[in-house]
């Protein structure tokens, strides 16, 4: 008999997860599929991966990254540091709690390094489509070998679509934008603070893009930073050259004009309005179409497509929890593929997905919905042999971190929490983060 084969599709904390997951059951004795992972991207690491790049990429392709210079992380790692690898582990210490970006990159590769998976990924191979064969039950994918500039198709059983959320950017118009003379640009193709130093801002958008966007350019020295919302202001506490109003009805060449009736001249805007879950390669029939929401739809158990339950999807909620939830989906739908879990008929997984979204529509507020997650990471890690961990206690830095954030947003970052993994304490870090100017590992790491 021949053996099983799986297709990932992408190499970003979610794929990896699925690369480990199946890398651990085999590491324990078990018979896995040939698991064949592609990714677009020279390298792993997805988001984490940062380029320079912006538009498309020296082979033509959309740029996945969204990520910039001095990012970093803006949740305590406390919430999403892996069960199986901690930071103690793979940095020979604790370290500080809000990791920049180069530090995290370091972290995810760790754990697939010492895993031994770089070769189950084809880089620099995109898929370009996917379709499914009823009467065979296999799918057949499609893949563009970039550096050979060659097409080709591979048969699978089962698919794993792990290529992410956060990369094709919500662009929406305001009048005058075509003539308005500064430069308008999405938060996917931000990349560097410095550009604004000495500049008027505005940013649309309420959320993590706007605040974190906001605060990077204020930190590098922005003249002033006017955020525009649609539906709710942030409400934090924010410095004197900050300002939040009700949202854009237009611009001139110069001048962007509110809802309330006041207008500011301004150098720049910066669309933090999001991404769109978007799947090119992917046929209707198999096309997972969700907002960014913690129950999305039409995936039972948040992984298996209901349409086609040879199909499964990661990490495609919102995130409050991340690489840690990654796994807990990544084991628990290996455990499908391997045979270990069994799944019920359609209308039982279709009521399973209504259930989720009327219970994520039932909560109130922040804090409903980390509790909401964090029972779904529960769910998924009861069932599976993912190491079980705190998550309450994961849940804990979260609402820390949210304190933390009301009661100064420009200096939450200067906070520690308890690792639920290894029970330790993080340092506090060296220099407040409004004064470290330095993204490096070696500065982050001199503690
Ligand atoms: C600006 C920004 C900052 C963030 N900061 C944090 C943070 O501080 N903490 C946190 O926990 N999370 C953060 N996130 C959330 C982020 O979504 C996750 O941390 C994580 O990167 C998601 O992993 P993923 O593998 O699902 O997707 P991604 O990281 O997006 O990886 C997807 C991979 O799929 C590949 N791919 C895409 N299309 C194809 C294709 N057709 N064929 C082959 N490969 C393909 C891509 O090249 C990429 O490598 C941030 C997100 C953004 C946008
Ligand atoms: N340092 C970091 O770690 C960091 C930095 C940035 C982003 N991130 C991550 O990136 C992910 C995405 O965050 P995000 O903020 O980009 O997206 P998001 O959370 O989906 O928020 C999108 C925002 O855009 C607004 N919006 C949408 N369409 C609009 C329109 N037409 N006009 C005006 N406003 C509009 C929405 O407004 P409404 O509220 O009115 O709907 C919302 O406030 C998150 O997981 C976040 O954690 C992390």
């Amino acid at each position: 008999m021949t053996k099983k084969r799986v297709a990932v599709i992408g190499a970003g904390p979610s794929g990896l997860a699925a690369l480990r997951a199946f890398q651990s059951a085999e590491a324990k004795g078990a018979e896995i599929p040939e698991v064949v992972c592609f990714e677009k991207q020279g390298d792993w690491g997805g988001l984490w991966n940062y380029t320079w790049r912006t538009g498309l990429d020296e082979y033509g392709e959309p740029v996945h990254g969204s990520m910039y210079r001095y990012l970093w992380t803006n949740g305590p790692k406390e919430g999403l540091e892996f069960a199986d690898y901690s930071f103690e582990e793979h940095f020979g210490k604790q370290i500080a709690s809000y990791p920049p970006r180069a530090v995290m990159f370091d972290y995810i590769e760790g754990r697939v390094k010492k895993a031994g998976v770089r070769d189950w990924i084809r880089f620099r191979t995109p898929v370009r489509f996917v379709r499914f064969d009823p009467a065979a039950q296999t799918f057949t994918v499609t893949v563009h070998d970039l550096v050979k500039d060659s097409i080709y198709d591979e048969v699978f059983d089962d698919v794993i679509v792990a290529s992410g959320h956060f990369s094709t950017p919500n662009v929406p118009e305001y009048p005058g934008f075509g003539t308005y003379g500064g430069r308008v640009l999405h938060a996917h193709d931000f990349r560097d603070a410095m550009e604004f130093n000495g500049k008027d801002l505005l940013i649309l958008g309420s959320s993590y893009s706007a605040e974190d966007i906001g605060s990077q350019c204020w930190k590098y020295g922005a003249k002033s930073i006017t955020v525009a919302y649609r539906n709710a202001p942030m409400g934090f506490d924010w410095p004197d050259n900050w300002k939040e109003v009700p949202a854009l009805t237009h611009v001139d060449e110069t001048t962007a004009y509110f809802k309330d009736g006041t207008s500011k001249k301004v150098d720049a805007i910066i669309l933090c309005t999001g991404y769109k879950h978007h799947f090119p390669y992917l046929p209707d029939d198999l096309r997972l179409k969700t907002a960014n929401r913690l129950a999305t739809n039409d995936l039972y158990k948040g992984v298996v497509y209901v349409h086609n339950p040879k199909l499964f999807y990661l990490g495609m909620q919102d995130q409050w929890f991340t690489f840690n939830m990654f796994d807990a989906q990544a084991w628990w739908v290996r455990d499908v593929i391997l045979g270990r879990i069994g799944l019920p008929d359609k209308p039982t997984m279709l009521a399973d997905v209504v259930d989720r979204v009327a219970r994520e529509d039932a909560g109130a507020d922040a804090h409903d919905a980390i509790h909401y997650q964090a029972d779904y990471v529960k769910e998924l890690v009861a069932e599976t042999d993912y190491p079980s961990f705190d998550v309450d206690g994961a849940c804990e830095a979260f609402f820390e971190w949210k304190e933390h954030k009301k009661k100064d947003i420009m200096a939450f970052r200067n906070h520690a929490y308890r690792s639920v993994i290894t029970g330790t304490m993080a340092p506090v870090h060296h220099t407040p983060w409004k004064d470290a100017l330095e993204d490096s590992m070696e500065a982050y790491l001199r503690n």
